[in-house]
């Protein structure tokens, strides 16, 4: 098995009394797209803060590509392309001078970065508004600038925080073509989503994520075999503490 790409050692966070994360430790390998896969509240977006460095975690560390993200910030950031949960942009700027910023962090020059600027908002179908600001934008528009942004310096490591998110259903098919073909080139791709047939059907392993806690991690076959569940929503309900039914009806007979 080649190097691992990304490294998650043994990360914890705590919020006052709150173990949000306690102790998250795997590893993704290049051509892997992983899950983290938790309910809400499980964790999730705490433990790509921490991997990211928006958020210095309790104990533990990440290496990207061997980099700390601690000790080496910047170095570690060029490594990677980062989806947040809402996405994060600049209302008065259009998308196009938008990506071109980004392009300029990344220090991508003009040949390479204007084709392929041109070439992400057509395939996520933003040409017709690339030059509107940002601000006029619907939700799932503004998801697929930051997704663009993500994928513009062909990063070998992508952190995506819940992606699909506000996407419609051919985008976030899209989407899923695009990070697979991203793994099939050699990323490292890590998606946390709380959605189980994106995971069952995008993810070469999973972690499941429960009080912070990663109470199951295998592919989708190894943790079916491990339990006596069939699908992967099964297992997560069973690992996650069950359905949740409530025993009272909360819905009589319309009278
Ligand atoms: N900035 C914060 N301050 C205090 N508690 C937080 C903060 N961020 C997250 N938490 C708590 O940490 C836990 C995990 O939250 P989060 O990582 O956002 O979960 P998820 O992304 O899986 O829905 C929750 O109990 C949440 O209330
Ligand atoms: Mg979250």
């Amino acid at each position: 098995m080649p190097a691992q790409l990304l490294a998650a050692e043994k990360l914890v966070k705590t919020f006052g009394a709150t173990l949000a994360v306690a102790g998250a430790d795997f590893s993704v390998y290049p051509g892997e797209i992983f899950g983290f896969l938790g309910p809400n509240g499980a964790g999730k977006t705490t433990t790509i803060n921490m991997m990211t460095g928006l958020m210095r975690p309790t104990s533990g560390r990440t290496l990207i590509d061997g980099v700390d993200v601690a000790c080496r910030p910047v170095e570690a950031k060029r490594l990677f392309g980062y989806v947040p949960d809402e996405p994060q942009l600049y209302g008065k700027l259009s998308a196009l001078e938008f990506l071109n910023f980004i392009g300029d962090v990344y220090g991508l020059d003009a040949a390479t970065r204007k084709p392929r600027i041109l070439e992400l908002l057509k395939i996520f179908e933003l040409s017709g508004e690339q030059s509107h600001l940002i601000e006029s934008y619907s939700h799932g528009m503004k998801q697929k600038v930051a997704l663009c942004a993500a994928l513009l310096h062909a990063p070998r490591v992508y952190f995506l925080d819940e992606p699909t998110v506000g996407l419609d259903p051919k985008s976030a098919r899209l989407l899923k073509d695009l990070l697979r073909q991203a793994a099939d080139a050699g990323a490292a791709v890590f998606m946390s989503t709380h959605i189980m047939e994106i995971a069952q059907a995008l993810c070469d392993r999973v972690a499941i994520l429960h009080h912070g806690d990663i109470v199951g991690m295998g592919s989708v076959a190894e943790l079916r075999a491990s339990s006596a569940e069939q699908t992967l929503e099964e297992v997560f309900l069973s690992l996650t503490g069950g359905s949740n039914h409530t025993s009272a009806p909360l819905f009589g007979r319309p009278a």
